[in-house]
């Protein structure tokens, strides 16, 4: 099988692990139905049994086989899907994702990808692919394919190169249970896109809280200082807008926070190769996209919760 996307399928069929590339952050893919390889992503991850994965899938019809999607969630799949927005609702019994893969829930997390090669390989399998980001618990997600190879490429049979990610910032994840509709996850489709679509969004109740949101951070090696300009030596400064810190390692020089997001984790991850002693984040805004950068930031300065 010379053919990328045929040999990642028959992979995924056969209970490996694949690297799969998606338009926000490259996942680490497993066949959602099948626990014992669900069991191995969270080996490979090093990740909390507690914590759910997402189920990708082609298009929002096979979305609607394994979650019971109600008027407000089919309302977001067909405006943002393909693309960055992961749907949480009630899950269907016993068909494509385990129950490992739910953490043992009754909901399950659904996205169909914007990414051609994702969807590509989902629909030559033909089942639902978890992904989690290809990253080790607790490290900054991989946009890049170096980046992916780096933190789980050991594990896997396949990996498919997707180019750098577009996005860069992991989806958006919204609940939308007993008719409640809440931001779980901030990410590229944002808080006002949402709404223009279902209106108010409900506060995040305690017992609603996505379970992987509690107590993991992204962070780097290095000591992440955010929300300022000033810098000792031996720190590496992340600029953005003109004019602030090194351009070579500047989020945006021109100040545009689709930039800064697409630049984000690739940025941190160089500078925490260089062995600073601190990575410091000049302030960017945090209304729109910038809601999901500075929720990255937070927690990779270690500020969670
Ligand atoms: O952009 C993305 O979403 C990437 C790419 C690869 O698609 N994937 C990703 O997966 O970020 P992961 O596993 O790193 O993040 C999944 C998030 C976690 O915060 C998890 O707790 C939440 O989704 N989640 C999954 N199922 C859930 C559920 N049933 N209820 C609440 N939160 C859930
Ligand atoms: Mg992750």
């Amino acid at each position: 099988m010379s053919d990328p996307t045929a040999r990642a399928a028959a992979a995924l069929a056969a209970g490996e692990l694949i690297i799969l590339p998606t338009e926000t952050v490259y996942g680490l893919g497993a066949d959602a139905a099948n626990a014992q390889a669900v069991a191995k992503v969270f080996e490979a991850k090093g990740r909390p049994r507690f914590n759910p994965l997402i189920a990708h899938v082609a298009d929002a019809a096979q979305a609607d086989r394994i979650a019971v999607l109600d008027a407000a969630a089919r309302r977001l799949a067909a405006r943002f899907w393909p693309g960055p927005l992961t749907i949480v609702a009630p899950a269907r019994e016993g068909v494509g994702v385990c129950d490992l893969a739910r953490a043992g829930l009754d909901s399950v997390a659904v996205r169909v990808p914007g990414h051609a090669t994702a969807r590509a390989v989902i629909a030559a399998f033909g089942g639902a692919v978890v992904a989690p980001s290809a990253n080790r618990s607790g490290r900054p997600s991989p946009t890049t394919f170096a980046d992916a190879v780096e933190e789980t490429g050991h594990a896997v049979a396949e990996a498919l190169d997707g180019g750098p990610c577009a996005v860069g910032l992991e989806s958006t994840v919204v609940s939308v249970l007993d008719g409640r509709i809440a931001l779980l996850r901030p990410g590229a489709v944002t808080r006002v896109e949402l709404e223009a679509v279902v209106g108010r969004l409900s506060e995040v109740g305690d017992g609603r809280r996505s379970p992987g949101r509690v107590a993991l951070h992204y962070a780097p090696d290095a000591p992440v200082r955010i929300e300022t300009t000033q810098t000792a030596p031996g720190e590496i400064l992340l600029g953005f807008g003109p004019g602030v810190g090194d351009p070579r390692w500047s989020l945006s020089p021109s100040g545009d926070l689709r930039e800064a997001a697409a630049n984000l984790f690739r940025l941190l991850r160089e500078a925490d190769r260089e062995r600073p002693s601190a990575i410091v984040v000049a302030p960017v805004p945090k209304d729109g996209l910038g809601e999901a950068v500075f929720d990255r930031l937070r927690r990779a300065a270690g500020h969670v919760g």
